[in-house]
């Protein structure tokens, strides 16, 4: 399945923590976007989509939230909850991001610029591109 849990180097000292996210190191594509969602309202399930070509990292980097996972034949469910650990996901997978806590700021690093035409945002398109590319 097209995802995978990075964990990153902490850089530590007594002042506190830092981690750097360089392309090609930590981060197996190109950079060419980053953005962050926060301030996500109680109760809210988002993202209800594939991309075609996109490969992304997201990291909690304050508070948590759960990843539902779906490469069309395969369900899983991923928590961040900490700075350290990026969740790589590249390919045809549909997620969805809910249980997002008060202070949650969720970062992702993208391979590509914003393209509406990378995104399948109904279900049954995503499965029937499963199974044409399968
Ligand atoms: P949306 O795709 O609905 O977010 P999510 O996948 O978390 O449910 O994006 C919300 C809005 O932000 C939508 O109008 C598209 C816009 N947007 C950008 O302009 N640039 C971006 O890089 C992203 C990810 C979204």
């Amino acid at each position: 399945m097209g995802h995978e849990l990075i964990n990153f180097d902490t850089k530590g000292d007594d002042r506190g923590s830092l981690i750097a996210l360089e392309e090609y190191y930590n981060a197996p594509f190109d950079i060419k976007r980053v953005y962050y969602i926060f301030g996500t309202k109680l109760g809210v399930r988002r993202g209800f989509h594939a991309h075609r070509n996109l490969k992304q990292i997201a990291i909690c980097v304050s508070g948590s939230c759960k990843f539902h996972l779906d490469d069309g034949n395969q369900k899983q469910e991923i928590i961040l909850d900490t700075p350290d650990r990026g969740l790589l996901i590249e390919g045809l997978i549909w997620r969805e991001m809910y249980d997002f806590s008060p202070n949650c700021v969720l970062l992702v690093i993208a391979s590509e610029y914003y393209d509406e035409k990378d995104y399948i945002r109904n279900y049954d398109i995503f499965k029937k591109n499963i199974n044409h590319d399968s």
